[in-house]
């Protein structure tokens, strides 16, 4: 067993911020499924939503977030976040993040403020079309060179341990977490009172995702089974436009480009964003996404189309430079052409709850950044308010984390112990159950639902979990056999969150109920392991 003042498991914005703060206080230790740089994070196009303009205020930041919302959104975590972004916002500059300037026609610099669909001003902080790979950047450098913090990376966390489970007598705590060394094969046993989670969400749930490969939520399933209190999981968001190309899966093309004038079409050169809300291309990305997917239903047409060609082919070359690069690599001058678009699961509203400094319902852990709910989002996160959420959970988290008193007790920890030694005898069950469940979740649990639907969902996932559960006591763990088995506890939290919204609300839209019920559901969904 080895002990760290922190234990920090993931390495996105929020896991960094937390475990470098920490690190002042501590020794950190940062458990990464990959590499270091590996995270959602990196993969982040848009940028920071925060207020940093006279024409802009936290009202009306706080307005559009509970519009975005759709009456489930926390107004004190809301409140909190918005107002304490640009503080943090300033600690991330001066670690050496740098966002775009602009001429502002004095001779002098300001902060080149994008703009987003659900924002009422311009408030985008980013850096050209690539804002999180800067941010990420910018934060592994500093934890690279920390002399407190043992990265270890291709480690990936198994089952969080817990003081009720060992029987001590005392508030059940989390106390330490079991780590899977990718490269040996051997379970490490660590230890501390303060276990953070920043795992990011769960989009490989889903066959089509804006996310990385990392995305198959670990943070949220390992919670789930040491009986943390999870909400709100059937908020899944779907970004409208995710490129639609045989030969490049999951890349996003940034909202900031619809931000900067480009226009949806259908298959025959029509715009059809104006049928279906005021607000056309720049309307909340639940009400865009669904009217793509009506569109592609209509037509039969397998994608539609943004067309930003109106635009300066300089402008779009220095605005969007990666998808600018990244088209043309694969054929297509978004400069001249519209691009193939099709909606993908992007973003996780819900999570592990917590309260507004980070602390999940068990003591000891906490869970920030996108593996969180803290109440900001509600039922549809607006656009760029995640990373703003990462930066300010961290520094709460860290808060509370070092003002609380370390447990009294001394406490040890039991070693892993390898039920089996054999190696799992046909990958193939694990490669099958990964895309069935993918597949079974995009067509079931999609952008609009149904409880037919959503009932022969959770009926096939409870025969995937016990296949898995069959293979997890049998064989040797493997990183691919703990992903497996993170995933379809989550789709079935997905499912079972769902199936109890009688309602349709925000990003959950079910043809069975096809309005809000404020009477009977304006509240989280609540699930806990019983
Ligand atoms: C985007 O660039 O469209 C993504 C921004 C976000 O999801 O917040």
């Amino acid at each position: 067993m080895r002990e760290f003042d922190f234990i920090v498991l993931g390495s996105g914005i929020a896991g960094l911020s937390f475990a470098l703060k920490a690190a002042d206080r501590g020794r950190v230790a940062l458990i990464t499924k990959r590499a270091l740089a590996d995270s959602n994070t990196a993969w982040a196009q848009g940028g920071v939503a925060c207020v940093m303009s006279d024409e802009d205020s936290f009202e009306l930041h706080i307005k559009d977030t509970l519009d975005a919302g759709a009456g489930l959104c926390h107004e004190d975590a809301v409140r909190k976040m918005i107002t304490e972004g640009p503080e943090r916002i300033a600690e991330l500059m001066k670690l050496g993040v740098h966002f775009d300037q602009r001429d502002n026609g004095n001779g002098h610099h300001e902060l080149d403020l994008g703009r987003e669909g659900g924002h009422s001003k311009r408030r985008i902080l980013h850096f050209r079309d690539t804002t999180g790979h800067e941010i990420e950047s910018a934060l592994v450098a500093q934890i690279a060179s920390h002399p407190s913090i043992e990265v270890m990376e291709n480690h990936m966390a198994v089952d969080f341990i817990t003081t009720g489970k060992l029987g001590y007598a005392m508030e059940n705590s989390c106390v330490g977490v079991y780590v899977l060394d990718e490269a040996t094969g051997v379970v490490e046993t660590l230890r501390s009172d303060v276990t953070v989670l920043a795992t990011g969400g769960c989009g490989k749930v889903y066959l089509y995702t804006t996310n990385p490969d990392i995305a198959t939520g670990d943070g949220v399933a390992m919670a789930w089974r040491a009986g943390a209190v999870i909400a709100n999981m059937e908020f899944i968001q779907f970004h409208p436009t995710c490129l639609y190309h045989p030969a490049i899966k999951s890349f996003l093309i940034s909202e900031a480009v619809r931000g900067e004038g480009a226009i949806l079409i259908n298959e025959r050169g029509r715009r059809f964003m104006e049928h279906h809300n005021p607000q056309k291309e720049l309307a909340p990305r639940d009400i865009v996404a669904r009217a793509i997917d009506a569109e592609m239903k209509r037509s039969g047409a397998k994608c539609v189309y943004l067309d930003i060609t109106q635009k300066p082919a300089d402008f779009i070359k220095s605005r969007f430079p990666s998808i600018y690069e990244t088209c043309l690599h694969a054929g297509l001058d978004i400069t001249r052409e519209p691009i193939p678009v099709v909606p993908a699961a992007h973003y996780q509203c819900g999570g592990v709850k917590t309260d507004l400094h980070g602390e999940a319902s068990l003591r000891g852990l906490y869970a920030i950044g996108e593996a969180a709910c803290t109440g900001l989002h509600g039922a549809n996160r607006l656009a760029s308010n995640s990373l703003l959420e990462g930066v300010v959970m961290a520094h709460n988290a860290f808060e509370k984390a070092t003002r609380r008193q370390r447990n009294p007790v001394s406490i040890d920890l039991p070693e892993w112990r390898s039920g089996s030694v054999q190696d799992v005898d046909e990958l193939v069950v694990i490669s099958h159950n990964w895309e069935e469940i993918r597949r079974l979740m995009w067509d079931y649990v999609g952008i609009v639902r149904t409880d037919k639907r959503l009932q022969r969902a959770a009926t096939r996932l409870r025969n995937l979990h016990a296949e898995v559960q069959e293979f997890y006591w049998n064989f040797k763990i493997t990183t691919d056999l703990l992903e497996l088995r993170n995933l379809v506890t989550v789709a079935s939290l997905v499912v079972d969150c769902a199936l109890s919204r009688k309602e349709s609300r925000g990003l959950h839209y079910t043809l069975d109920y096809p309005n809000r019920d404020d009477a009977r559901f304006m509240r989280d969904t609540v699930m806990r392991r019983i």
